[in-house]
C-alpha cells in the first residue's frame, strides 16, 4: 500500500516530497521511489560492503550484499580483496551457495562454468560448441571500484564518482576513532553476524540510528533491568550533541557526557578494574594519551546509507523493496583485546540476539511506523525537533542537542540531493 504524492505544483519531484521541517510519507511506500533509490543511491554513491577480516587469508571469500544485489568478497592469492557480482556470465545462475569459505575458483552450478576468485572465466564444458574457443570474452560482474578504509570494505556500482574519501568527508575520523580503540589499531569483525528481516523501508532505520529522543522511551525497559546509565546520555538534561556530519552521516557524541566524568571505561558501563589487562595494553601503546582514549570510549555514528558503528555492535542495513530489508548486526572485535572482545560479544547478544532486548524494541517501532506511513491522513512526517536550537560548532558541522532531529534533517537534505542530482 502506498501513499499518495501531494500533488505537483512546480518544483522537482523529490524537493516537494522533502521540506526543511517534514517529509512526506510515500517516500517509505513508494514502490518507483524505492525503485529510483536503488539507481540513484543503491548503485551509484558508495556502500559499505564488509570487512577485511572476513576474508583474512588468501582465497577467503564471504556472501555479501549491495541492495538486493548478491556480492561475493573476495581476496584473491595475491592478497587483493574484490567484490564480484553472484552471477553466472553464461545464463544468469547464482554462482556461489555458500555464505563463506576458502576456494580460488567458483563453479556454477548450472552447466559447469568455472571462475577464478578474481571474476575471470576458467573455462566451461565441451568448448566444442563454442567453435572449440576455450577462451570466450565473459566473466563475473565486478563490483567497478572498490575502496577501504580501517578495514571497511565499501563497493561503488557507478564507475565514475566521488572518492570513498570525499563520500566520507568527516565520517572517516569516527571509524579511526574506533580502530584507536584497539590496542594494535584494527577493528576485525569476525564474531559472526546475525540477521533480522524487518518489515519495514530501510530509511526508517538509518533516521533511527542517530534519534537521540527515542531511547528513554523506547529502551527504558533495558535500561532499568540492566542499571544502565546509557539513559541518561539522551535525557534533555543531557550535554551529548548530535551532529550532522555532512554527506547524510551523523552521530551522537557521547564524549562531552564521558569528559565529563573522566573515568576510564565507562563509556563501556564498566570501570577498568573489570578490564585490566586492555587498560593496561591501551597505555602501553598510547602512552599518556590513553587516557583520553579511554574516557571518550566509541563513536555512535550512522555512515549514509548503510553502516552503523553503536560503539560496541555495527550494523548493516540492506533494502530489499520499499517495505522490507535485512538488518545485519555482530560485536565489534578490537585486535589485541581479547578480555573486551569476550564482554563485547556477551552484551551483543544480550542487545540485538534472537532473545536481546535492545534490537527487537527498535524494530517493532520501525514496523509500526511503516504501517503508520501507509495511512492517508497526516501525510506528512514531522522532523523540526530542535531545529530553532540548532548551532554550527567549531569544525562548522550542525549540531543539536542530544535529543534533537538534527542527524535526520542532515540524512534527508543529503538524499534529496542524490535523488535529484543530474535531473
Ligand atoms: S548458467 Fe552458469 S554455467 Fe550455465
Ligand atoms: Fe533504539
Amino acid at each position: 500500500m502506498t501513499t499518495t504524492a501531494p500533488p505537483t505544483q512546480g518544483g522537482s519531484r523529490y524537493d516537494r516530497l522533502i521540506e526543511p521541517t517534514r517529509v512526506h510519507g510515500s517516500l517509505y511506500t513508494d514502490p518507483e521511489i524505492f525503485a529510483e533509490e536503488l539507481e540513484r543511491i543503491w548503485y551509484r554513491t558508495w556502500v559499505y560492503v564488509g570487512h577485511v577480516s572476513e576474508v583474512a587469508r588468501p582465497n577467503d571469500y564471504v556472501r555479501k550484499s549491495i541492495g538486493p544485489q548478491d556480492v561475493i568478497m573476495t581476496r584473491d592469492r595475491d592478497g587483493e580483496v574484490h567484490l564480484l557480482l553472484n552471477r553466472c556470465a553464461h545464463r544468469a545462475n547464482l554462482v556461489c551457495d555458500d555464505a563463506r569459505g576458502n576456494s580460488s575458483s567458483f563453479r556454477c552450478p548450472y552447466h559447469g562454468w568455472t571462475y577464478r576468485n578474481t571474476g575471470e572465466l576458467l573455462g566451461y564444458p565441451y568448448n566444442k560448441g563454442y567453435g572449440g574457443k576455450n577462451k570466450l570474452e565473459l566473466g563475473m560482474g565486478r563490483v567497478p571500484r572498490v575502496a577501504v578504509h580501517q578495514g571497511f570494505v565499501f563497493g561503488s556500482m557507478a564507475a565514475d564518482g566521488p572518492t570513498l574519501a570525499e563520500h566520507l568527508g568527516a565520517a572517516a575520523g569516527e571509524l579511526d576513532r574506533l580502530a584507536r580503540l584497539s590496542p594494535e589499531g584494527e577493528v576485525e569483525l569476525t564474531a559472526g553476524w546475525l540477521k533480522h528481516r524487518t518489515r519495514a523501508n530501510w530509511k526508517l532505520l538509518a533516521e533511527n540510528e542517530t534519534d537521540g529522543y527515542h531511547p528513554q522511551f523506547v529502551h527504558g525497559s533495558i535500561f532499568s533491568v540492566t542499571g544502565s546509565p546509557i539513559g541518561a546520555l539522551y535525557s534533555d538534561q543531557s550535554t551529548a550533541v548530535t551532529r550532522d556530519l555532512g554527506g547524510g552521516h551523523s552521530e551522537n557524541d557521547l564524549r562531552p557526557e564521558f569528559r565529563k566524568f573522566g573515568e576510564p571505561m565507562r563509556w563501556f558501563g564498566t570501570t577498568e578494574a573489570r578490564v585490566p589487562d586492555y587498560v593496561a595494553a591501551m597505555r602501553e601503546k598510547h602512552g599518556p594519551a590513553a587516557e583520553e582514549i579511554l574516557i571518550e570510549g566509541a563513536p555512535h555514528v550512522m555512515i549514509f546509507p548503510n553502516l552503523f558503528v553503536a560503539e560496541i555492535q555495527v550494523f548493516v542495513i540492506q533494502p530489499l523493496s520499499a517495505n522490507e530489508c535485512v538488518q545485519h548486526s555482530t560485536a565489534v572485535q578490537l585486535k589485541g583485546a581479547p578480555e573486551l572482545n569476550r564482554r563485547m560479544v556477551s552484551q551483543c547478544v544480550g542487545s540485538v540476539g534472537p532473545a536481546g532486548m535492545l534490537l527487537a524494541d527498535d524494530t517493532e517501532m520501525y514496523e509500526r511506523n511503516q504501517r503508520g506511513v501507509t495511512m492517508r491522513r497526516p501525510e506528512w512526517v514531522d522532523v523540526r525537533r530542535g531545529l530553532d536550537r540548532e548551532r554550527t560548532d567549531e569544525r562548522g558541522f550542525r549540531i543539536g542537542t542530544a535529543t534533537d532531529e538534527t542527524g535526520i534533517r542532515g540524512f534527508w537534505s543529503h538524499y534529496r540531493q542524490l535523488m535529484e542530482a543530474d535531473k
